[in-house]
């Protein structure tokens, strides 16, 4: 299997266009600290891949990949993309709006999501009546069964809830879904490996547990170092828990639980107010402490 880290960074990304804090003031000052929003390539077959996330930056995470670049050919026909899809593991806007990005995708593309996240973004949002004089989206389902990423591909991918916090935008639509949220089980069938992805997780369920247990590498929410970040920063009125996101250290801290796991464990989908990002900050001594990593734009894996 093999992934391409193309974002690291929360909503807002890593400088926020609107933000002076240390954080951003700091990535601006020092562009290699810069992080885009948090997003996944998967390769699901010869010249295949998928992203996880559709981020505001999608055009320049695809520019940054040369895999995901169209491969050269004849000057009467040069539309074409190795991007076949993408998988949501969530509705919020930060991995979302990327979708409106790919209008110009001449053979369409997938889109696989649960079905309360596909309600929110083809319905709520309205992309799927926006997108449709462009493109053809074709709209698959995500469920906690394996299934293909794409026809023939070893590749399967399955959902883990984490979450029922819905995005602002959909709040008081639709029925009420428990899950808003899941982490994505990516399993390679022919290697036998498997990663977890959750940029979001809002409580350590039993069934998260038993999907990171059997996990070789996971890349887990790393929003807020602990849970007064929003509040200590000022730009929130809630706690990280509060928010939908597990803080790092502290009560109710993922990084303990994630040093007794047997996988490779990597943070991602860090926020601008996370001390993580600057590559100086103490907090990241802790981290290696206990074995564990935070995960940067640009990183590939293959397992
Ligand atoms: C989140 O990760 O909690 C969301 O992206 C927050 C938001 O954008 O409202
Ligand atoms: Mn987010
Ligand atoms: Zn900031």
């Amino acid at each position: 299997m093999l992934l391409q880290v193309l974002g690291t960074a929360a909503g807002g990304g890593l400088p926020q266009w609107n933000c002076a804090c240390p954080g951003c003031a700091g990535a601006r000052a020092h562009p290699e600290r810069r992080r885009r929003h948090a997003c996944l390539a998967l390769r699901a077959g010869p010249d295949r891949w998928y992203v996880v996330n559709a981020t505001p930056d999608i055009g320049e995470q695809i520019e940054g990949c040369p895999d995901l670049l169209p491969a050269p050919g004849p000057a009467a026909d040069t539309r074409r993309s190795p991007l076949a899809g993408v998988v949501l593991t969530d509705a919020e806007l930060d991995h979302t709006l990327g979708i409106a990005r790919l209008r110009e995708a001449r053979d369409g593309f997938d889109v696989l999501a649960t079905a309360p996240v596909t309600g929110a973004v083809r319905d709520r949002l309205g992309l799927g009546a926006v997108l449709g004089p462009y493109t053809k989206v074709r709209w698959r389902e995500l469920t906690g069964t394996a299934r293909e990423l794409d026809d023939g591909s070893t590749v399967t991918v399955s959902a883990v809830p984490v979450s029922a916090k819905r995005p602002r935008y959909a709040s008081g639509t639709g029925p009420e879904a428990p899950v808003w949220s899941v982490a994505l089980r990516l399993r390679d069938t022919a290697g036998g490996r498997t990663v977890l992805y959750a940029p979001a997780l809002a409580a350590w369920t039993d069934a998260f547990e038993a999907a990171a247990r059997e996990a070789d590498v996971l890349f887990v929410d790393g929003t807020f170092w602990d849970d007064e970040e929003p509040r200590r920063s000022g730009f929130g009125t809630d706690t990280a828990t509060g928010m939908g996101h597990l803080p790092v250290t502290g009560p109710g801290g993922t990084a303990d639980r994630l040093a007794r796991l047997p996988g490779r464990c990597l943070y991602t989908h860090l926020n601008n107010t996370n001390p993580l990002g600057d590559p100086g900050a103490e907090q990241h001594r802790h981290l290696a402490d206990l074995g564990l990593e935070v995960a940067r734009d640009g990183m590939v894996i293959e397992l």
